[in-house]
């Protein structure tokens, strides 16, 4: 696909068909995620396939929400905090920065194969936590449920800000 087509064909999706997608394309989704740029190369990144009912209850109470138990699977990305790079001139740390980059490898990957996406942030990390077999210094930042858009529900608007606003030539 091309480039600008696929990005602007990717959009969150909120319904899912109950199939689950074949694991040779889950390990595309994935290699795609590992080959992401990160700070200083740190990689400080995981990425757990949540797969079992057990598991994907308890994603399911972190974020309550009926549209996300429709999803077939979820890819949580996670940080390794001791891993992350940290810019000496203000401490700021960067993992989440790795993470975000990793997790939209994953969605526009997720476009090309067919498959549907969507951020989701507004999860409980303390329930989170508890579907994970979790590192100590480790964050779970993004839940991607993944699955095959409903064909039934309706297509998202595509709501963007107009160049001219966010774009300056200095
Ligand atoms: C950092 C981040 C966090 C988000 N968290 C959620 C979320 O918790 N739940 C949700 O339904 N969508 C979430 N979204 C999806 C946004 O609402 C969505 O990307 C935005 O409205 C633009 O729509 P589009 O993705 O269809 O282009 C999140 C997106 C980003 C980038």
């Amino acid at each position: 696909m091309e480039f600008l087509q696929l990005v602007a064909q990717r959009s969150s999706v909120r319904a899912y068909t109950a199939e689950m997608p074949d694991d040779a394309t889950i390990v595309g989704l994935l290699e795609s995620a590992r080959l992401a740029p990160s700070a200083c190369n740190r990689q400080p990144w995981h990425f757990y396939v949540v797969k079992s009912p057990s598991a994907k209850q308890r994603l399911c109470e972190a974020y309550h929400r009926e549209w996300f138990r429709t999803a077939p699977l979820y890819v949580v990305v996670t940080i390794r905090h001791d891993e992350e790079w940290v810019r000496p001139a203000d401490g700021h740390r960067h993992g989440i920065v790795d993470a975000s980059i990793a997790a939209e490898h994953i969605c526009l990957a997720a476009t090309e194969a067919g498959l549907g996406t969507c951020w989701v942030c507004a999860f409980d990390p303390e329930i989170c936590r508890t579907a994970l077999p979790l590192a100590a210094d480790e964050e779970p930042v993004i839940i991607l449920p993944i699955g095959f858009p409903d064909p039934n529900a309706r297509p998202n608007e595509k709501n963007r800000k107009g160049a001219e606003e966010i774009i300056t030539v200095v």
